[in-house]
């Protein structure tokens, strides 16, 4: 197997030149809203700080990021928005003007922003035609240590993305967000499936799944430990949730995942334990899926097989190169 050529085994920016610090909420658009809403707060464990009709902002208890998830009822589903952070106004200014300069789509101008918290930013479009927005200065929530046993989100891990064209998409990403590759999981039959990003020292904050149309693949939230992670699972399980991978621990970022699906059908996930890797010596592996302790260390997970794939292309999504309306 080799890697493709559109995709740099070693980073394009130097960690010290990243303009994108971390990543900082997921956006869902749902038709049914309440029974979504409902889902996401009492069963999934986010807290509803901010609502209003139809607009949810959903924090993590132990995050200080103002939410993790924004749910909007819309007649069509879709992913409205991935958000990241940066460091100052210069730094969004900086990024915008990078974008315009390689001649990305702006959506929106950096400036004030009306979410809760406010802060700097603006948004753009990915070659996918994902909206994604970059800010800064938005005001930090008031969040609490997540205590022993407690089987919540403490934060938003990190968010996957299908494409059809993964190798363009991880070279946008690469080249224009400044995201460096940290692994690539790949198999004899099938070639690169799915690329690992990093825009900190945390193994992946962002990755990029080989899928038939451009969709979100899984959202994932990172809970206090591997008990609370064991005890999340159980409570999902318990409560009906549909499970479709887990619980196990993944070879490329270490990190251990329990797969269920939301009440519309996106792909959602506990995760603990994500691989803090040291940037200056790290080099990626390409490893091949077709190795179940690549997929699972453990052995604990039910095998990764074409339906457990398939689960996670989810629908075509509608929003692509259509902005959400807030
Ligand atoms: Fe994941």
């Amino acid at each position: 197997m080799t890697q493709s050529s559109l995709v740099s085994e070693s980073p394009l920016w130097a960690p010290s030149e990243r303009l994108i610090t971390h990543l900082r909420h997921v956006d869902l658009a749902v038709p049914d809203y309440d029974k979504q809403l409902k889902f996401y707060t009492e069963t999934w464990g986010l807290s509803a700080e901010t609502t209003d009709t139809g607009i949810s902002f959903l924090a993590a208890e132990g995050s200080p990021e103002q939410y993790s998830v924004r749910l909007r009822k819309s007649d069509q589903k879709r992913l409205d928005l991935v958000a990241f952070g940066a460091a100052s106004p210069a730094d969004v200014d900086a990024m915008a003007a990078r974008l315009i300069a390689s001649g990305v789509q702006l959506v929106t101008e950096p400036g004030i922003m009306n979410t809760p918290g406010g802060g700097y930013g603006f948004r753009f479009f990915d070659n996918d035609g994902r909206t994604l927005e970059v800010s800064c200065d938005v005001a930090v929530r008031k969040h609490r240590k997540v205590e022993e046993g407690e089987s919540i989100p403490v934060k938003l891990s990190h968010v996957v993305l299908n494409s059809p064209n993964p190798e363009q998409t991880v070279a946008f990403y690469q080249r224009h967000l400044g995201f460096a590759l940290s692994d690539t999981l790949g198999h004899p039959h099938m070639g690169e499936v799915m690329w690992f990003l990093r825009t900190n020292s945390f193994h992946h904050s962002i990755a990029i799944a080989r899928g038939p149309h451009v969709a979100l693949h899984h959202a994932s939230f990172e809970l206090r430990g591997l008990d609370e992670y064991m005890r999340g699972t159980g409570r999902l399980l318990r409560a009906g949730t549909e499970k479709i991978w887990g619980p196990g621990r993944h070879l490329a970022g270490n990190n251990t995942f329990s797969y269920f699906l939301d009440p519309h059908g996106n792909t959602i996930e506990y995760t603990t334990e994500l691989e803090e890797l040291d940037e200056d010596t790290w080099h990626p592996h390409l490893y091949d899926f077709s190795d179940p302790e690549v997929t699972d260390q453990w052995g604990t997970a039910n095998p990764m097989d074409e339906l457990v794939a398939s689960q996670s292309f989810n629908d075509p999504d509608k929003g692509c190169f259509v902005a959400p309306p807030v």
